[in-house]
């Protein structure tokens, strides 16, 4: 198979069509067959539940090019997982785990040609989704549901690549205590539309949102959960209720312990302690692990001893193991690594 010709290395974060995409329909109670069309438009009823009331869900993966040239995804039983967790949440009837797997599955073979080089430094991005999609004018759940998903093949989330990113703590809250920060739910990103355009206007690359209860505790940021490192070289994550359980933080958590010896600690970390902390990452599919240098709290600079210039060393190690994994370099824990050609 004949691979598009694309700058690869230079595509960035974007939207790119691609030839096929997934689409099931939910009507009387039942999820219909699924079919790969060519179709990238959808229409909608005016009243439609997803553009009244946002019911809709999403997730994000990739798929990579191995070394040895084949076309897998990472953990794509977790991102099914996590959408029925979603799902359920909003009210929505859950798409089958195992059918799940095999749209993705299907999506990327038919798009194979889309899936970058081993070595280009860009990956598919997979976008499963899922909407109520009939009229509902009174507050409801849909009856009628579209599950789909696309393809785009993509570079770094930020621009820069590995360039230690600056970060500004948010005025704004992200997620209220049982609220729906731990679900994918698009309504989650349509609130943070206006904290992530000031934050870039005010020259920051992203937002540091804290627990909106009292306002002392790291939560994650729009995108992506956070990893610290100690000066003993301890890995820290918050736990959280109300962050998104990224499956990214999760195996970097294992790759940590299981790969590099490192001790972990899942628990509440205080804003106050930040500057204790002397590497700090984001983490998420789209942000893989990327650095930050610097948090900025209401003019008060933490500058993370890494500084400005390149990931730290800890980091680097998670960043060169998880994705030595994913493109088949480095052998993956049992179960993680899905081939789909
Ligand atoms: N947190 C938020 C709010 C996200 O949108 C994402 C992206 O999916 C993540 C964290 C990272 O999760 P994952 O590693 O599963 O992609
Ligand atoms: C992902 O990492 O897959 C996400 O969904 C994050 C989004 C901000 C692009």
């Amino acid at each position: 198979m004949e691979k598009k010709q694309m700058d690869w290395e230079n595509i960035g974060f974007a939207y790119r069509m691609t030839e096929k995409r997934y689409v099931a329909n939910y009507k009387d109670g039942k999820w219909g067959e699924g079919v790969l069309t060519e179709d990238a438009n959808i229409v909608l009823n005016e009243c439609a539940c997803v553009l009244q009331y946002a019911q809709t869900i999403f997730e994000g993966l990739k798929a990579y090019t191995t070394k040895d040239d084949h076309i897998v995804a990472f953990r794509p039983d977790l991102n099914a997982k996590r959408m029925v967790d979603s799902a359920k949440r909003l009210e929505m009837p859950p798409f089958p785990e195992d059918r799940f797997l095999e749209a993705v599955r299907q999506v990327v073979e038919a798009n194979a040609a889309y899936v970058p080089p081993f070595g280009s430094g860009a990956t598919l991005y997979i976008r499963p989704y899922m909407f109520g999609s009939n009229s509902v004018i009174g507050v409801k759940p849909a009856d009628e549901y579209q599950f789909r998903v696309f393809t785009t093949p993509v570079g770094p989330y930020f621009k820069g690549g590995a360039k230690p990113l600056t970060i500004r703590v948010s005025d704004f809250d992200r997620a209220a205590p049982r609220g729906t920060g731990d679900i994918k739910a698009g309504l989650n990103y349509a609130m943070s539309l206006h904290a992530i355009v000031s934050a870039h206007a005010e020259g920051y690359d992203e937002n540091m949102y804290l627990d909106s209860a009292t306002r002392t505790k790291v939560e994650e940021t729009g995108g992506a959960n956070f990893l610290f490192v100690t000066k003993d070289n301890k890995i820290v994550t918050p736990h959280s209720n109300t962050i998104l359980p990224s499956i990214t933080r999760r195996s970097l958590l294992y790759v940590a312990e299981h790969y590099l010896g490192l001790e972990v600690e899942e628990r509440e970390v205080y804003l106050e302690e930040v500057p204790e902390f002397v590497e700090c990452g984001l983490c998420g599919t789209a942000a893989v692990i990327s650095p930050v240098g610097k948090v900025v709290d209401h003019g008060k600079e933490i500058c993370f001893q890494s500084g400005m210039e390149k990931m730290g060393p800890t980091i680097q190690k998670l960043y060169d193991t998880l994705t030595g994994i994913q493109y088949g370099e480095i052998e993956a824990p049992k179960g993680w690594i899905y081939r789909i050609c």
